[in-house]
């Protein structure tokens, strides 16, 4: 029998296409960065966001991880693009693999990095401009 993809067409088209790529670490001029691995497969993500009035301006992202963890952090990156930073706090790995279509069920810890990165971000922008973090982190 025929080996079929267990990917659907949007996981597919974020993985060759990804999205707010982040090319240059230094030259982007993050308001906040975040860096965070996945105990499962031991893959890294950084994300890196731009922070104007309250809102995510820019969500850039850079990992050496797996295709689902790059499609699930592109997706993302545009879902929380113009989001407040309390709504992007709390966007959860379930909306973004609803947004994909779908991911194989062995490969949604790939999908918690992105929001996990993110959050870090939040943490980050909110520690350097000397803010507490008035979001409760949600439970991935
Ligand atoms: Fe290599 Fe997931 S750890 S593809
Ligand atoms: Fe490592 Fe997907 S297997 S992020």
């Amino acid at each position: 029998t025929k080996m079929q993809w267990v990917y659907t067409e949007k996981v597919k088209d974020h993985f060759v296409n990804p999205r707010n790529v982040l090319d240059d670490e230094d030259s982007f001029g993050a308001d906040g960065t975040g860096m965070v691995g996945s105990m499962a497969c031991g893959d890294q993500m950084l994300v890196a966001i731009k922070v104007r009035d309250g809102k995510i301006a820019e969500c850039r992202w850079k990992t050496y991880g797996c295709a689902s963890a790059i499609a699930s952090t592109s997706m993302m990156s545009e879902m929380v693009t113009g989001m407040s930073l309390e709504e992007a706090y709390h966007i959860t790995p379930k909306q973004i693999t609803e947004a994909l279509g779908g991911l194989p069920e062995h490969k949604f810890h790939c999908s918690v990095l992105g929001d996990k990165g993110l959050r870090a971000a939040i943490d980050d922008y909110l520690e350097k401009n000397g803010l507490e973090n008035p979001f409760t982190k949600s439970v991935a």
